[in-house]
């Protein structure tokens, strides 16, 4: 196994960016975390742009308010001359922010007034992806331009199913403005009174006939308007997906692929180590988050489980052989994930890899995060 050292990756000025991805629930939030807080603490300005951390992790990095804007975290050691600011992602808003810079203000208004907007904008699949990118390249930017002091951005990822939402976002969210489902939609609005009739009444079959009926003559006008003026601010959707895409394709950007040491995850990280290696997107490596590991790691599951049987057998000892039992499924245990692991590897020889042992509790303050990120880097 090739190990992936992070404390290289944070230590090069040249790391501008680093984006931890992976599946649902297998530690992106504390990895994006521990990661920025380890590199504060080695002297870089460094920003963390979370979406969903956990309530404990958010109230100790003082992530109290959702008012998308980063603010610093304190109980940071900034004797290196680092810093930490902190945000979550506030999906709805970072929307309505690009609505409003994308469009006239009119538009903008007449847009924000739809009610088909309300439920666009907090719950279209992919939505909260596209927002992290967005935020992303404004972070950046405000950066860049000198507002503020960043030379590190860490990016924490949605909650996904998949890992691969978070690059397929901007092209869904292009290819549901662009395809035929909106087309039909939009070819009464766009078209004059005489169409729009023809279409409506004669197209009983058609798929606007049937949204009617389904929806109500109402709720498809909203839609049509909505997708109507979204439309016209549309290429300046697609500018800014292509934008963001090249950041993160750019010189200064690395993925950290975030998995668990369990079959689903590990095939999510595969696919996610595939696709970045398609895109040219430059990967940093694979954290195995959550391994279980042994002090003990002589004895054997099978001898352990033999010993306790033993004394069970004599009646004696019951105390040592619960202890040898517990081991025993604890070795059992980390077996499996080092073979699952090591299948891993060995489909991706090249891949470098950091293993962080599961703590006994969650990771839910700056103590933890350090303990975590001293596992990222190298002690
Ligand atoms: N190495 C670890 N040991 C113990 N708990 C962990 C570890 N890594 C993460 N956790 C906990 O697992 C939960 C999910 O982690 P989180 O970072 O929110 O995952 P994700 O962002 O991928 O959904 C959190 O409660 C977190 O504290
Ligand atoms: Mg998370």
């Amino acid at each position: 196994m090739n190990r992936l050292d992070l404390d290289v990756l944070l230590d090069d000025p040249g790391t501008a960016i680093i984006v931890c991805t992976g599946s649902g629930g297998v530690g992106k939030t504390t990895t994006a975390a521990a990661l920025a807080l380890r590199a504060a603490e080695r002297g870089r300005r460094a920003v963390v742009l979370t979406i969903d951390p956990a309530r404990r992790l958010a109230q100790s990095m003082g992530l109290t308010e959702l008012d998308n804007t980063p603010r610093p975290v304190s109980g940071v050691d900034g004797s290196a001359g680092g810093s930490l600011d902190a945000m979550m992602l506030d999906m709805k808003r970072t929307f309505d922010d690009l609505v409003e810079s994308a469009a006239t203000p009119q538009k903008a208004a007449e847009i924000r007034a739809n009610p088909f907007y309300e439920a666009m904008s907090s719950s279209f699949s992919g939505t909260q992806e596209y927002m992290a990118m967005e935020k992303l390249s404004q972070l950046r930017a405000e950066a860049v331009a000198g507002e503020r002091p960043w030379d590190l951005i860490v990016v924490d990822t949605p909650p996904s199913r998949s890992a691969l939402d978070f690059l397929d976002a901007p092209k869904r969210l292009a290819s549901f403005l662009d395809g035929r489902f909106i087309r039909v939609l939009m070819a009464p609005a766009r078209a004059g009174g005489r169409a729009y009739l023809r279409v409506f009444s004669a197209a009983v079959g058609g798929v606007a006939g049937v949204m009617s009926r389904l929806l109500g003559a109402q709720v498809l006008h909203d839609v049509q308007t909505f997708v109507a003026a979204l439309d016209t601010i549309f290429g300046g959707f697609r500018q800014r997906a292509e934008h963001t895409y090249e950041l993160l394709q750019g010189e200064g950007t690395w993925f950290v692929v975030v998995a668990g040491p369990d079959p689903d995850a590990l095939r999510e990280a595969s696919y996610f180590v595939e696709r970045l290696e398609q895109e040219g997107m430059p990967l940093a490596g694979l954290v195995l988050n959550r391994v279980h590991t042994s002090v003990i790691d002589d004895l054997t599951s099978e001898r352990s489980l033999a010993a306790a049987e033993q004394l069970e057998e004599d009646g004696v000892h019951p105390l040592t052989a619960g202890l040898l039992r517990l081991h025993a499924d604890r070795m059992r245990r980390r077996d499996g994930e080092q073979q699952l692991a090591a299948r891993m590897y060995g489909a991706h020889p090249d891949l470098p890899v950091v293993e962080v042992p599961v703590r006994a509790q969650d990771v839910h303050d700056l103590d933890g995060l350090r303990s975590v990120g001293a596992d990222l880097g190298s002690g």
